[in-house]
């Protein structure tokens, strides 16, 4: 795929952070986004702008944790008479604690937002984009996704999840004119940390804007690359991690992201 132009765009996680950083760098006459996020009074207010500076935009409020959310919202979608030549999955979340005292609510939920209903979205968007034959797929995934990563470990295999899926769906869907690239931020200044309540101390020499995440992103896509990685220090220190002993690389991530007190 070599342009946004003409393009119908869907993009999870529009309504803030890295996905919202996405919207405004796509802003072209031509193109249609369809905005999905759970924040409807934002997502509303954010369309509304868009379609008065000429932009056509469309909020779609929609909690993508909930089971058949991603079946629900593509239905929507497409009684509304729209299909989707590029798909963003870019809304996901973290949690950060010890496995056994986050809650198994939210661990599931990690799993329905990160993993299940994006590869649902996936392969609901699919059999349009192979007819039309000229499209993408921009997963989000994470620098967390090359390695085990305690403290976040469910988080970090939902993203280890989504680099692998990407990477054989670029095998798979690339000789059809689809493209599908991996995005892999490190940290970035987002609502994401809050979120997931962890710390951010050891991690601040790291730290991108979203939108410089974003255009690395997008850029990514139109190139073609299979997995990117945002950032030349997350990129270094994300290739060392494949070649460092795996109890070397535990007892690093464990120091910068360990609690204080693991009792
Ligand atoms: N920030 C980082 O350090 C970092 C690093 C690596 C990877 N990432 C990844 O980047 C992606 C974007 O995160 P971000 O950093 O931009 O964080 P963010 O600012 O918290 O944005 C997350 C987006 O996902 C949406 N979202 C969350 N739960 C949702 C749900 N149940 N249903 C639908 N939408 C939902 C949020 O909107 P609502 O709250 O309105 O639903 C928001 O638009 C995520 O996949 C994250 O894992 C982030």
């Amino acid at each position: 795929m070599k342009t946004f132009k003409h393009k119908t765009i869907l993009i999870t996680g529009a309504s803030s952070g890295i996905g919202e950083a996405m919207v405004y760098q796509l802003l072209d006459p031509t193109v249609k986004l369809l905005l999905v996020a759970r924040s409807e009074a934002k997502l509303q207010t954010m369309a509304a702008t868009l379609n008065r500076q000429g932009v056509q935009a469309q909020p779609y409020p929609c909690d993508l944790a909930q089971p058949g959310a991603a079946e629900r919202l593509f239905q929507r979608i497409t009684e509304d008479g729209h299909r989707v030549d590029v798909l963003i999955n870019n809304a996901g979340f973290g949690k950060y604690g010890r496995f056994d005292q986050i809650s198994l609510a939210d661990t599931l939920e990690m799993l329905r937002l990160n993993i299940e209903n994006l590869v649902a979205l996936t392969h609901l968007c699919l059999p349009h984009m192979l007819e039309r034959g000229d499209a993408g797929i921009l997963n989000v995934a994470s620098t967390a996704g090359f390695q085990g990563i305690p403290y976040l470990t469910v988080y970090a295999a939902t993203k280890s999840f989504v680099i692998a899926f990407s990477e054989a769906l670029h095998a798979e869907y690339s000789p059809h004119g689809i493209t599908v690239t991996c995005l892999c931020p490190g940290p970035t200044t987002t609502a994401f940390q809050e979120r997931a309540g962890m710390p951010v101390e050891g991690l601040r020499r790291l730290m991108e804007s979203p939108e410089k995440v974003a255009a690395a992103g997008l850029r990514a896509l139109l190139r073609g690359e299979i997995v990117h990685v945002s950032g030349a220090a997350n990129a270094v220190v994300a290739h060392l991690s494949q070649l460092t002993p795996r109890r070397m690389r535990l007892a690093i991530t464990q120091q910068l992201l360990g609690p204080r007190d693991d009792a």
